[in-house]
């Protein structure tokens, strides 16, 4: 057989074993797996390396505008270029529908944006005006062209859609075996919050953390799960950021709800502390959820070795410390005017192999599966994900010895600033391909703009229905009538 690519000699790692293979690449899939394999166009020896899925980053902001109107400084070049570097070979940022639009131009707008990126993509589409239309023909139609997954908030003035809302969305998620993701914070207790510490005088950027308490998110999280199970539909909570948060979603899997759930490594490395920094320079450590502390950390990274979460994502919301991204309504705002995120996408792996694997916290099978495998499988990336013959080959290849200090001027982002400055990270992606093609290879960009491809994604598996739902609904909500064979 003819390779375009055989790695050699590396140590192949899936989300099930680790083995001393060659891997074989033609045509951009991986068509073969084995001890010894000879030939190949391009040869890569990779000795002494790790050759593992490229991560499929699952939460990244890319040319999305706030709710409040602020475009995040990533484009889908830069944005895929810095995920590339950080180990990634795929990504699934958001199409947002801002209030008023169709599904249908939110979509067209995407696409074009997207038709820049050097990775392969597709998009979560968020959802905030669930219209009549909304409902019964554009999820539908968004469905059937392959974007399985439908994000909803339940904070934000201009973004939540209330409990009545999200059933909705939930409804026609589960009808056609779409994925539902909630942004969980309690909405009400977040904005009483806002005008006590207002009417107190207490603006600073650390009263972030004091308005966004961590029972926001618990009852949030709650609730959100009380209404997937009434109606028997999968739910996954985004960037869980507290012990109780996680608990609870614990406890539900135990149970047998399908819920699913990830946090971010700026949970696992960061505290409120950051928040505390001179001057406004806390504002680049406002994002939400807010930042918690030590103990926090410490039971998610519990959760993350004990499987709680599916993946660990960046959330990877680039908002430059300027004029143009924190400070855009002002230079002395009050906290609830500084744009909410931060950036992240390349540290996402660099930092979970570093202080997971190598800190003996997860194992290397783990860090493949919280980076890719799960990610594909909880949202229908049927090609991609693990290291098998007749998936693409995206694959990255690590040096699990070298060791770097995450710095400002390494990174290929749009960003002024990152929150993981001076961070010391072992394990570098030295080679990352997507598709088979080279992107980036020993610190240097391989790749053309636009050369990704949009993933048709398919519908995610709910052949593990619980079965709590009321039986009047049962013919309503008969999930996948109309698509399944
Ligand atoms: O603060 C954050 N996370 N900003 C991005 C939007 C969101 O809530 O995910
Ligand atoms: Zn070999
Ligand atoms: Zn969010
Ligand atoms: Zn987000």
């Amino acid at each position: 057989m003819e390779f375009d690519t055989v790695i050699h000699d590396g140590t192949v790692v899936t989300a099930n074993e680790i083995c001393k293979a060659d891997v074989g690449i033609r045509d951009g899939r991986i068509v073969a797996l084995a001890e010894q394999i000879s030939g190949g166009a391009n040869r890569i020896d990779a000795g002494s390396r790790l050759v593992v899925p490229g991560g499929i980053e699952a939460h990244a902001h890319i040319a999305q505008e706030s709710s409040a109107g602020i475009m995040g400084a990533d484009d889908y070049f830069s944005g895929s270029v810095s995920a590339a570097f950080g180990g990634n070979s795929t990504f699934i940022p958001f199409a947002a529908q801002h209030r008023g639009q169709s599904i249908d131009d939110v979509l067209a707008t995407y696409d074009a944006r997207a038709a820049r990126s050097v990775l392969d993509y597709s998009y979560h589409l968020i959802v905030t005006d669930p219209t009549p239309e909304v409902l019964s023909d554009q999820l539908p139609r968004a469905f059937r062209r392959g974007i399985t997954s439908f994000k909803v908030f339940m904070t934000y003035d201009l973004m939540n859609i209330g409990d009545g809302g999200m059933l909705d969305i939930m409804t026609v998620a589960k009808r056609h075996g779409a994925m539902t993701m909630v942004h969980a914070e309690n909405n009400d207790m977040v904005k009483w919050m806002n005008a006590r510490l207002a009417a107190a005088g207490l603006t600073a950027p650390k009263y972030h953390a004091v308005s966004r308490p961590e029972l926001a998110e618990e009852e949030a999280i709650n609730r959100a799960i009380s209404l997937s199970k009434l109606i028997d539909a999968p739910l996954f909570i985004v960037h869980v950021s507290t012990a109780g948060g996680a608990a609870i979603v614990q406890r539900e899997k135990l149970s047998g709800a399908r819920i699913y759930a990830e946090t971010c490594p700026q949970y696992l490395a960061l505290t409120r502390d950051d928040l505390d920094k001179p001057g406004m320079e806390g504002a680049k450590f406002v994002c939400s959820p807010p930042l918690r502390d030590i103990q926090t950390q410490e039971a998610l990274w519990h959760h993350v070795s004990m499987g709680t979460f599916e993946t660990v994502s960046s959330d990877h919301a680039p908002y430059r410390y300027d004029e143009t991204g924190k400070f855009m309504n002002g230079p002395d705002i009050p906290y609830p005017k500084i744009a909410n995120g931060m950036p992240g996408i390349a540290a996402r792996l660099p930092y979970l192999f570093s202080e997971g694997v190598l800190k003996g916290r997860i194992t290397l099978q783990q860090f493949v599966a919280l980076s890719a495998t799960n990610a594909a499988r909880t949202f229908g990336v049927t090609r991609k994900g693990s290291i098998a013959p007749g998936l693409d080959a995206d694959i990255a290849i690590w040096n699990p010895e070298l060791s770097r200090r995450m710095t400002l001027a390494d990174q290929h982002d749009n960003m002024d600033y990152t929150p993981f400055e001076g961070i010391e990270m072992i394990g570098v992606p030295e080679i990352v391909m997507n598709r088979g093609n080279i992107i980036v290879k020993n610190g240097a960009l391989r790749a053309k703009e636009g050369q990704g491809h949009f993933v048709h994604r398919s519908p995610v598996d709910m052949s593990a229905r619980s079965g709590h739902l009321a039986k009047e609904l049962d013919p309503e909500l008969n999930f996948g009538a109309e698509i399944r064979p």
